[in-house]
């Protein structure tokens, strides 16, 4: 059965719209696990448009599942990264001008760079995931340099309109999930998801864990956090 891991990323980017304390991303955490994510996800960006290191580091002290770091491979964050020690960091592409993440990190271009971070996590005992594209190539790379785990970008999958271009994204998620499988990675998936394209994965056993955080979020924001994280918790046991 796969898990739900909850990104609360965009609690603390309506808390940033106005520069008030509220809302809370560490209290959206708590709801979040109290209605049965399996772990809390928070992106911390170099340029701090959302997550502020205050909040990661109280989020280490109150979550109770699992505690997952997003971010750069940048000397900053893999300081960081030691001194909150999250269960496992997914290292992901950063540009400032992006509005969110939009491609996997490419770990053929910079396999010097990614492989040094894997070390240097693995070293503060930390498990590193890497948010790649799915592209098989990419897949065997982050095997072969050391990674315990990828996430599948699931972004062309969810952008694509329909028809082919669609399908074809989506039997690229597949083939690269189980050439994973077959390396011993464990698989996460996301980007993009909501609670109509998550239900095209039923059956695609090799993902352990999906990564949900606007489609969450959003819809907290009319039937509440709690309600929210159910109904897509719910769908993705039932997958
Ligand atoms: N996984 C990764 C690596 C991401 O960068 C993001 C976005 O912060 C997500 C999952 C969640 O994407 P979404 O907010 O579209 O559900």
């Amino acid at each position: 059965m796969a898990g739900l891991a909850v990104n609360v990323d965009h609690i603390a980017t309506l808390r940033q719209a106005r520069g008030t304390d509220y809302p809370d991303p560490v209290a959206a955490a708590v709801l979040a696990e109290l209605a049965g994510a399996d772990g809390i996800v928070a992106h911390l960006r170099g340029d701090r448009r959302h997550i502020q290191d205050r909040d990661v580091k109280l989020l280490r002290q109150i979550v109770k599942t699992r505690l997952i770091l997003e971010m750069a491979a940048t000397k900053e964050m893999l300081h960081i990264a030691s001194e909150v020690l999250p269960d496992l960091v997914t290292l992901v592409p950063e540009t400032r001008e992006e509005i969110t993440t939009e491609g996997g990190l490419d770990i053929i271009a910079h396999e010097r760079t990614v492989k040094s971070a894997i070390t240097e996590l693995h070293a503060a005992g930390i498990a590193v995931s890497l948010f790649i594209d799915a592209d098989t190539s990419q897949v065997k790379k982050a095997a072969h340099i050391g990674a315990d785990m990828i996430e599948i970008h699931t972004g062309a999958f969810c952008d694509a309109k329909g028809g082919e271009e669609k399908d074809r994204a989506f039997a690229e998620i597949i083939e690269a999930a189980k050439t994973a499988a077959g390396l011993n990675l464990k698989v996460n998936a996301g980007h993009g998801l909501n609670y109509d394209s998550i239900k095209k994965f039923k059956g695609l056993k090799e993902i352990d864990e999906f990564s949900i955080g606007h489609s969450i979020v959003s819809r907290a924001a009319l039937v509440g956090m709690e309600r929210a994280v159910r109904e897509m918790a719910e769908l993705i046991r039932g997958l």
